[in-house]
């Protein structure tokens, strides 16, 4: 999704937007734009393309000499990626420039009004609109023209605006989608996201929904849609700048896989104490949690497949109704909560529009709604009744994997604490469970170590064209990340199916050669997928097994295996996901994809 930066202080602000939208470029984008305020007037540059076309363009920044800026990478929504249609937008007489990210409903309204009065467009985008209809508001008065512009449009927008009329002004503005800024001795900044300011500053304020900052040189205040002056706390970021920075591996997803063991761990040590599942943060009576009588698991992606995964362990451990959905889906189709329910929002980013307009309809129906998040400070961990964080640190690579093992270790530490409280594991039970729960990320570990085999399979198969996933129960539910993982980063055409359902249409696909990767870490499912494996195999396919370590039994129907340590049933997705990530990367870098930012695709999804 489109990214935004600003600066305002003692510096030269175009290399610091440089530089700041470099560290936001994990989140997708097509073009890049800056604007500078040079002590006479509002200067631009744009870019299709890659940041460092419009490095190259303004001899990084040197062109835009100013100590006031705006910038932006677009990901293109309305308008094709094109210099015209990359921001800032300015209005006609160049001194008002915008940078937008989020989606204006009403443009097109607001366009015909507009051009009825005379004015003049020349891209084809929503953004457009806020720059014209700023000047149209302008009487002299920037903050009041800033709110009646909010007051009027529709959708989601965080906005950074620029008056050459008031040039030592920085203006960010934000409805449904992210906008911090960072306070710091040298100048004051503002961004989607905390990567772009650490290097200058650990000490942000999170804007809220239709907030409006007005931000100088040495100060900053804040003000509501009314124009009511706001007091603000700001939060300390305690993840340093390394950790969004690759450290040596050649991609940002090498580094998050690798990461892994220590995501893990970090999310569960701190709610492990002797022997038990302690969740504080959860917020709930015994009382209230031997009350739930349904959790509804919402959440898009990979953090839905965490949500299939803790379906079965939810309702295996705790004995709770469990339903899970898509987001999208969700929160359109009138679905069936109440007091009862508990509603979990799974997000890494705690900004994908869809979950968080889920999080709101949900709460808005009654339900507690409860959100397993990793970024701290974010909407949806804001609004939610309860969040529970995973502490995987910041992840850059658009294909996620170190918040989804830690996303998947928090819903095991839920689904266990529910079972402690309401008596459905019993002690001895329990303890196996935790012991297991602990050795996990040495488990993880040891599989990172087996890189080299894995990788050599997959070169093997960079040609593939169709790549089949199947397993039955968890074992369904890490065929969904494996599939997502490999098609989103190396393009290949790859389908999910349950085992079991195979046979019933899709099996007409596999013909010689077809690879199918066959996922069987459920013992008592084993045999069963076993002979979906013969199936395949009798039909051509080459088959790679996932399965426990010990069942070498399946090596007579498959012609490769990768085992993976023992662990409770519950937990193999935390151990088998590894080799399918690691899969999916290196067949990806044989295709020379661009691993950490695949085509079409945004790390935080703020649109619907
Ligand atoms: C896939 C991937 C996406 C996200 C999805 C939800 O690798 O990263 O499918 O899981 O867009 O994003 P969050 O978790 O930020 O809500």
């Amino acid at each position: 999704m489109c990214g935004i930066v600003g600066y305002i202080g003692k510096k030269q602000a175009a290399p610091i937007l440089l530089d700041g939208l470099s560290k936001l470029e994990y989140r997708g984008y097509d073009s890049a734009g800056i604007a500078v305020y040079n002590g006479e007037k509002i200067n631009m540059s744009k870019a299709k393309g890659r940041l460092k076309v419009l490095s190259e363009l303004t001899h990084d920044g040197a062109t835009l000499p100013g100590m006031i800026g705006i910038g932006h990478t677009r990901w293109a929504t309305h308008g094709a990626p094109s210099d015209v249609n990359s921001h800032p937008h300015f209005n006609e007489t160049k001194s008002i420039a915008v940078v937008h990210n989020g989606i204006i409903e009403n443009y097109i309204k607001i366009k015909k009004m507009l051009e009825g009065k005379g004015y003049k467009f020349v891209s084809e985008t929503d953004t457009e609109v806020i720059a014209h209809l700023l000047d149209y508001y302008y009487n002299g008065n920037a903050l009041e023209a800033v709110t009646k512009v909010m007051h009027r449009v529709e959708g989601s927008y965080a906005l950074g605006i620029l008056f050459a009329e008031e040039p030592d002004t920085l203006y960010a503005v934000r409805k449904d989608s992210p906008l911090i800024v960072g306070k710091s001795e040298e100048g004051n900044l503002i961004a989607s996201d905390v990567p772009a300011v650490l290097k200058y500053t650990r000490d942000v304020y999170f804007i809220d929904n239709e907030e409006i900052a007005v931000i100088k040189e040495d100060s900053m205040k804040f003000f509501n849609i009314y124009e009511e002056e706001l007091t603000k706390e700001s939060t300390h970021i305690e993840w340093d700048v390394e950790a969004a920075e690759k450290g040596g591996y050649e991609h940002f997803m090498l580094k998050e896989v690798y990461e892994q063991p220590k995501a893990v761990a970090d999310t569960l040590n701190p709610r492990l104490k002797d022997g038990k599942v302690v969740v504080e943060e959860l917020n709930m009576t015994d009382e209230e949690i031997k009350a739930i009588k349904k959790i509804m698991i919402v959440a898009c992606g990979s953090a839905y497949h965490t949500g299939v995964t803790a379906k079965y362990i939810f309702e295996g451990l705790s004995r709770i109704p469990v339903e899970v959905d898509v987001a999208s889906e969700f929160r359109y189709r009138n679905p069936i909560l109440d007091e009862g329910t508990l509603v979990l929002i799974i997000s890494q980013s705690g900004e994908t529009a869809d979950s968080l307009a889920a999080l709101r309809m949900a709460k808005e129906m009654g339900s507690k709604v409860l959100a397993i998040v990793n970024v701290v400070g974010s909407s949806i961990a804001r609004e939610a009744d309860s969040v529970i964080y995973t502490w995987a640190g910041p992840e850059i690579a658009v294909a996620t994997t170190k918040a989804y093992s830690a996303q998947l270790v928090a819903h095991y530490l839920l689904a266990m604490k529910f079972a402690q409280v309401r008596g459905t594991v019993d002690d001895a039970e329990m303890e196996t469970l935790v012991a297991d729960l602990k050795r996990i990320p040495e488990q993880i570990e040891m599989l990172l170590g087996n890189r080299e085999k894995i990788q050599k399979f997959a070169n093997r198969y960079v040609a593939a064209k169709d790549v089949f996933f199947i397993g039955r129960g968890i074992d369904y539910a890490i065929s969904l990340e494996g599939s997502l993982k490999l098609k989103e980063i190396s393009y290949i055409h790859s389908e999910a199916y349950a085992a079991g359902e195979l046979k019933h249409g899709t099996i007409s696909l596999i013909e010689d050669g077809t690879l199918v990767v066959a996922l069987l870490t459920q013992d008592e499912l084993f045999k069963k997928t076993v002979s979906n494996v013969v199936e395949v195999k009798t039909r051509g396919a080459v088959v790679l097994s996932v399965t426990n370590a010990g069942n070498t039994d399946i090596e007579k129907n498959s012609d490769y295996t990768i085992y993976i340590p023992k662990t409770n049933k519950y937990f193999t997705n935390s151990l088998a996901v590894i080799p399918l990530q690691l899969f999916s990367y290196y067949i990806a870098l044989g295709r020379g994809c661009d691993v950490d930012k695949p085509r079409n695709l945004a790390k935080s999804v703020t649109v619907e």
